[in-house]
């Protein structure tokens, strides 16, 4: 009987020992996040597993279509007449937590619409937000701004953002930056700065091509970079010409990434 109460109670133990390894912060995080497409689901499925935080999804009573050109001409019709889509009943009482992580795509630069509307109605006031997103190219910055002006009362904090088409990251990046920021126990490699920007080689030129081959669009003309060398790998940080999309002469930075043995992989946009 004794044996049975001391394996009880050292089970008991464990699990108590996991869960507040899991959340180094103590506070009661809930994850709640939209996704139209599913890729915003795997990275907000990775920091509930990784942070033991409740998880709750922002739903449509119209939902969005599955086809891209539909979704567009949705939106446009929706800007057009200045609503927002209307959302069912959230089913996660956002006044019982501390810090809520924060998933949406990127649409049109910025958090997507089903977001606009929830940042409306609800003020998040004394919230500790942690953003994340996912984007073809980017907008993750965008994104931090725009909600930091829409929710004054709560503490928005830098996110994290990954393209969709580097889903097999997400495991690893989502690890890192939960454990960076303080959000879950544990130590990770501390990068150093980029080196200073120098005119970009021909070989630089060719890395950043193929890198941003499997991208649709152009993304212009890469002028400058800044490297920095990892565990991993190299990281390049390249300044970019490009034309912006009311047709003037814009600049942007673009991270690539050549993990050792790998092929160049382009990261992100930060405009
Ligand atoms: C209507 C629409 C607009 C989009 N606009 C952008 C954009 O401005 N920038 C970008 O990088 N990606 C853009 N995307 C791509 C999505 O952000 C990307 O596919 C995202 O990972 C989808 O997330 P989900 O699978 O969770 O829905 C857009 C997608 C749609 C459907």
């Amino acid at each position: 009987m004794k044996k049975i109460l001391l394996l009880a109670v050292s089970a008991l133990m464990s699990v108590f020992c996991v869960a507040q390894t899991k959340n180094v912060t103590r506070q009661k995080s809930l994850v709640l996040y939209y996704s139209q497409t599913g890729t915003t689901k795997v990275v907000a499925d990775e920091i509930r597993k990784l942070t033991g935080a409740d998880i709750a999804v922002i739903e449509l009573e119209k939902p969005y279509s599955d086809d891209f050109q539909q979704t567009i001409a949705r939106c446009q019709d929706e800007k057009g007449k200045g609503i927002l889509p209307v959302l069912k009943p959230l089913k996660a009482d956002v006044s019982k937590y501390d810090v809520i992580y924060l998933g949406y795509p990127i649409w049109f630069g910025t958090y997507v619409p089903p977001v606009e509307a929830l940042v409306k109605k609800v003020t998040f006031e004394g919230k500790t937000i942690v953003p994340f997103c996912t984007f073809g190219s980017g907008g993750l910055e965008v994104s931090v701004r725009d909600l930091r002006k829409a929710l004054p009362k709560a503490t928005v904090k830098d996110g994290y953002g990954v393209r969709t088409a580097r889903k097999d990251a997400v495991s690893a990046e989502v690890d890192r930056f939960l454990k960076e920021n303080g959000y879950i126990a544990g130590k990770v490699e501390s990068l150093p700065d980029y080196s200073v920007q120098k005119p970009v080689t021909d070989a630089e030129k060719k890395l950043f091509d193929e890198a941003c081959s499997n991208y649709q669009f152009p993304l212009g003309t890469p002028v400058t970079v800044g490297k920095r060398s990892t565990k991993a790998g190299t990281d390049y940080k390249f300044t970019v010409k490009s034309r912006g999309m009311d047709g003037k002469d814009a600049e942007s930075v673009i991270l690539v990434t050549v993990k050792k043995g790998a092929k160049a992989e382009f990261t992100r946009v930060i405009r």
